[in-house]
């Protein structure tokens, strides 16, 4: 009988032989020493890097909010609307990072896919680090743009790209992590701006590791590299 099911356990148990099957673990505690399977660790895989996680403050605020809100907003935001919080929180945003006004996604993953394929379709090109996270790859892949790589932080490569493929197309992204997500490394921002202008490109930087991190009020990396007016 055929199963149309049975490439999984043929995939997963090439994924253990090839000692790349990866499971999830439980772990205890919200600060930088967390247990896992008994065992007191520190935990240097966590991005709580203000310690907000287990701040009383913030939890507290969540309590008193979802006693007044509720825990859902009950349905689509574009069919059933937002809560006044929600608007409160996009302009809180919006202050901070000195933009124009912001909109909440319930997680970086999303708001990576939901923009991507928002600013660019099937006529335009996405030029994107070669270490970008796997949701700006992921969402690029998913807006049907052509998609080419330029070497991590390569500017002359990203320039040689641009010279020969910008003109084939409508729009043009450029999509970069701003501190890369496993090397902590940061993006030339300044110069990958002044291409973007060069080349009438648009930029999308994930600022995923940078906010609250860098700059002088904690906006992030266009605000460390005083780039906030540069759009
Ligand atoms: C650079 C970067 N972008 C996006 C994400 C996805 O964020 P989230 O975990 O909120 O979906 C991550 C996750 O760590 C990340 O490192």
């Amino acid at each position: 009988m055929k199963n149309p099911y049975g490439w999984i356990t043929r995939s997963l148990d090439t994924l253990h032989r090839a000692h790349r099957y990866r499971a999830v673990q439980s772990l205890e505690g919200t600060g930088p020493v967390i247990t896992l399977n008994g065992q007191l660790l520190i935990n240097f895989a966590s991005n709580d890097y203000l310690g907000l996680a287990g701040d009383l403050r913030l939890a507290e605020a969540a309590i008193a909010a979802i006693k007044t809100y509720g825990t859902s907003s009950t349905g689509s935001r574009l069919l059933s609307g937002h809560r006044p919080l929600h608007r409160d929180l996009e302009q809180a945003i919006a202050q901070l990072k000195q933009t124009e006004d912001a909109l909440v996604f319930s997680s970086g993953y999303l708001a990576n896919l939901g923009t991507i394929a928002a600013l660019v379709g099937s006529k335009d090109l996405i030029l994107a680090d070669q270490y970008n996270h796997s949701s700006l790859r992921n969402g690029a892949a998913l807006s049907g743009a052509a998609i080419a790589e330029y070497r991590h932080c390569d500017l002359i490569d990203l320039r040689q790209n641009l010279e020969a493929q910008r003109d084939r197309y409508r729009r043009c992204l450029l999509l970069t992590d701003s501190v890369f997500s496993m090397d902590g490394d940061l993006c030339p921002l300044p110069e990958l701006l002044d291409l973007a202008a060069e080349y009438d490109c648009m930029v999308l930087v994930d600022e995923a590791h940078a906010t609250g991190v860098l700059g002088a009020t904690g906006a992030g990396s266009v605000e460390h590299w005083g780039c906030t007016s540069d759009r």
